[in-house]
């Protein structure tokens, strides 16, 4: 594979500063080779004294002197940033990445030059502590290797998986909407051992070790949901009494309906930018 030791980035956020913070950490680029254009003065004194990367504000310097790029800016500035470094595109040279949300491939092979490399990547808030998981779907005219590299870069913040773009609002609606899922339900777990006598402190201790013990047995067991529940679950026991419950009032149709919402809300966006 072909080796890149540069990058550079528009837009210095909060997915930009976690990925760099992990390109550093995982040695996959030094600071000095990491490139940044963001508007606000202050935010790239920060990124360049805390990460010591090289920053500017001209988006047009990144794809001057970078081959590779990665889009980290918000999808309603989009289009306009696609306008003002179109003219500087070399497809023989830039492989493009990007992470912005619901934006399809054709949206971006449209505004570019013909036959530009993309990959699309749809990672997740988790990549703030190097747990992402993000999903990769190669553009048109990205090669194979292209895939590749960009699964090497992403790997510095979590897991990698790749999928045909035709999934991408299925992802975004499961993994990309997930932590705030996930994050309800722990809510929900305090709340209800502080409803059972517990101290919020202490319910909050519980709740959280025991999700991470639960994801880390599963993971490290390969044992399957089913099995976990299986084990906990005595005949006529406490276990088995609240799964009912949770059966009783339509748990996982709720879970299913609500992520089917996310999927065709993100269909619905994704089909404007078409
Ligand atoms: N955060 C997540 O969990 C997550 C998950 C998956 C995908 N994404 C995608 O990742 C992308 C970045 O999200 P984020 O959470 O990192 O957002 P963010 O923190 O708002 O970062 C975007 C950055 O781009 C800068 N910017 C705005 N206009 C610009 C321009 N014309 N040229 C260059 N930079 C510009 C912003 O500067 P100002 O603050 O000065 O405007 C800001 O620093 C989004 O497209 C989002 O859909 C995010």
């Amino acid at each position: 594979m072909k080796e890149i030791k540069e990058i550079g980035i528009i837009g210095g956020g909060q997915m930009a500063e976690a990925l760099i913070k992990g390109f550093l950490e995982k040695k996959i680029f030094s600071s000095e080779k990491i490139l940044v254009s963001e508007p606000l003065a202050e935010r790239r004194k920060y990124l360049e004294k805390t990460y010591k990367v090289i920053t500017t504000e001209n988006n047009k310097k990144i794809v001057k002197e970078r081959s590779l790029i990665l889009l980290a800016v918000k999808p309603q500035v989009m289009k306009k940033v696609l306008e003002e470094i179109r003219d500087f595109i070399d497809i023989e040279k830039h492989l493009i990445l990007t992470i912005a949300a619901g934006i399809p491939l054709a949206f971006y092979e449209k505004i570019l030059r013909e036959k530009t490399r993309i990959v699309r990547i749809m990672p997740n808030t988790c990549a703030l502590v190097h747990k992402s998981i993000s999903a990769l779907c190669k553009g048109t005219f990205a090669t194979d290797e292209d895939l590749e590299v960009s699964q090497q870069i992403f790997s510095a913040i979590g897991e990698t998986v790749i999928v045909d773009e035709s999934l991408m609002d299925a992802v975004t609606a499961l993994s990309g909407s997930g932590p705030a899922y996930v994050a309800l339900f722990i809510e929900a777990l305090i709340d209800a051992g502080v409803r059972v006598g517990l101290p919020r402190n202490i319910s909050e201790k519980l709740t959280l070790q025991t999700i991470l013990g639960t994801v880390e047995l599963m993971t490290k067991s390969q044992k399957n949901p089913y099995e976990i529940k299986a084990m906990v679950s005595s005949p006529g026991g406490t276990t088995i009494s609240a799964l009912h419950e949770f059966y009783e009032k339509g748990f996982q149709g709720i879970v299913i309906s609500s992520v089917y919402r996310a999927y065709l809300r993100g269909k619905e966006l994704s089909e404007i930018l078409k």
